[in-house]
């Protein structure tokens, strides 16, 4: 087969293919594939419609037994087993891997994507290659790996434009602290960089540091930034760190659970029941500092509210997380906001409205010290310290109470230790929301942490009409979700009226 070396064209044949690349979005060489392919395509449809001599085996081919025009792809004689149809149109994507230590496991990315049917283009940094070679990624991708801005032999034609855009999504894994921080502020000093400012495809980054750059202020700041600028993150997991002797929140995420979030990037506009409705949702506990070391807690670990977040997205629906200090990675396609406490679990929530459905699944902290602590407080021989506690805002009751940007379906928890029914009946009309999920957090249930739950649904009846009470089986903490949200579909597409 013949190969054709763009470079070696005429220079005005070199300017009218990058002048027709760019308007429709696409490398010079995929222009010219594109031309290749259209003019093979219709001289072959000419044949079909016998426009153009044709070879008598093939034009019986065309042709059906029972007379019915051909279809026209394969002049073939009709056969037993026909062709499967063509697989969807291939996924690409641009892979930059960061120097860190979990750049080998962006080895085994490569191909978990590849396994998804997705053609990985690798890019790695300077960096990167003191971890990996380029030499196995390549061998993984089944294509040349770039590393370098100023190769002549991929920039002669602006390489680092058509590794940025001629692709459907653009992976950074691992992300590190210095990747994150130059793509903040909007750095172009390497090919990874110049990609990554070049792009108008979606960014998925996998971060990965140690837990204590992850928990820099700087690097805090510059995650905001790029979650502000539309960047979609994934991880890091909490877990063992390289280094002897470390743990913490910093792990990269899994290679599994990167490709499934670079997947659900790349699923077509949302088609699920909940396709268009915006939905919040409050999940983990609250810490509610006494002074530098020691905070008020409770036991949630925020699987409910992060497994009701993942069906919802499955469902379509477009999620805004906002999650007290958990150790669980973002579900993909979620927009996840980390807070502390209940005041900024507030504020977030009240920021990311409006929305059409808002659910409670946090596990706030009731109370807070009056005053914190700007120092550790130490242990006196004059007596135990005086702690005063005030109450925490009420988020639940905010929201269902507003009187503008109420969501229409409000959606609280009532966790109860004892008259589950009655307690959460009373919280239902207290806090004025919509329904409320009763679950039994008692010890010996194993809920509180445990990946299992029984619960209850009361719904408010409408126009003051009697409140309907479901109890459902126990399940897992994702069958639950996925049962809130079907019922929530069912409701908002009027199918059952609560
Ligand atoms: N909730 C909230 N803000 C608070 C307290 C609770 O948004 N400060 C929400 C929870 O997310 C949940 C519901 O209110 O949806 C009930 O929470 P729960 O802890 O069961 O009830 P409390 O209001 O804290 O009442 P109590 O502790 O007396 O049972």
């Amino acid at each position: 087969m013949a190969s054709i070396t763009v470079r070696r064209l005429d220079d005005n044949l070199k300017a009218q293919l990058r002048l027709r690349a760019a308007r429709h979005g696409r490398s010079v060489e995929d222009e010219v594939r594109t031309i290749l392919r259209e003019a093979a395509n219709s001289s072959t449809s000419a044949r079909m419609r016998g426009e153009v001599g044709e070879p008598k085996a093939d034009s019986r081919a065309s042709s059906t037994r029972d007379g019915e025009p051909g279809n026209g792809q394969f002049a073939q004689a009709p056969h037993p087993n026909p062709l499967p149809a063509r697989a969807e149109r291939e996924r690409k994507i641009t892979l930059i891997i960061g120097g860190g230590i979990a750049a080998y496991k962006a080895l085994d990315l490569i191909r978990r994507l590849k396994e998804r049917d997705a053609h990985v283009r690798c890019v790695l940094t300077r960096a990167a290659q003191q971890f990996v070679t380029p030499l196995s990624a390549s061998a993984l991708a089944h294509e040349r790996v770039y590393t370098d801005l100023f190769d002549p032999q991929s920039e002669f034609d602006a390489g680092h434009i058509r590794l940025a855009r001629d692709c459907d999504m653009i992976v950074v894994a691992p992300a590190t602290a210095d990747l994150m921080a130059k793509m903040a502020h909007g750095h172009a000093d390497d090919l990874a960089t110049a990609i990554l400012l070049a792009t108008n495809r979606p960014v998925l980054l996998a971060p990965a540091m140690n837990p204590l750059m992850w928990n820099n202020p700087a690097t805090r700041r510059n995650l905001a930034r790029l979650k502000s600028d539309g960047i979609l993150v994934i991880g890091p997991n909490a877990g063992e760190m390289a280094e002897a002797n470390e743990a913490g929140i910093g792990r990269m995420a899994e290679p599994i659970e990167i490709a499934d979030a670079a997947m659900q990037v790349l699923r077509p506009a949302p088609t699920g029941p909940l396709a268009g409705k915006r939905i919040l949702i409050t999940a983990g506990p609250t810490h509610e500092p006494i002074d530098p070391v020691r905070y008020i807690a409770n036991r949630s670990s925020g699987k409910q509210g992060f497994a009701i977040a993942a069906s919802a997205a499955a469902a379509g629906a477009d999620v805004t997380l906002i999650s007290g200090p958990v150790g669980l990675s973002d579900p993909p396609g979620v927009r996840v906001i980390r807070v502390e406490v209940a005041r900024d679990m507030l504020k977030q929530v009240e920021d990311a409205l409006p929305a059409d459905i808002a659910i409670f699944a946090a596990a706030v902290a009731d109370w807070r010290v009056a005053r914190e602590g700007d120092q550790k407080i130490k242990k006196t021989s004059s007596g135990l310290p005086p702690l005063q506690l005030v109450e925490n805002p009420d988020i639940l009751a905010t929201i269902s109470k507003l009187k503008q940007k109420r969501p229409p379906l409000v959606i609280g928890f009532a966790a109860e230790t004892e008259h589950l029914i009655d307690n959460a009946m009373s919280k239902l009309l207290r806090k004025g929301c919509d329904w409320i999920v009763a679950n039994d957090v008692s010890p010996s249930g194993g809920v509180m942490g445990g990946d299992r739950n029984t619960v209850h649904l009361l719904m408010k009846g409408k126009s003051g009409g009697e409140t309907q009470i479901e109890s459902w089986p126990v399940m897992p903490k994702d069958g639950v979700a996925s049962a809130l949200v079907d019922r929530i579909a069912r409701n908002i597409s009027g199918a059952e009226t609560a």
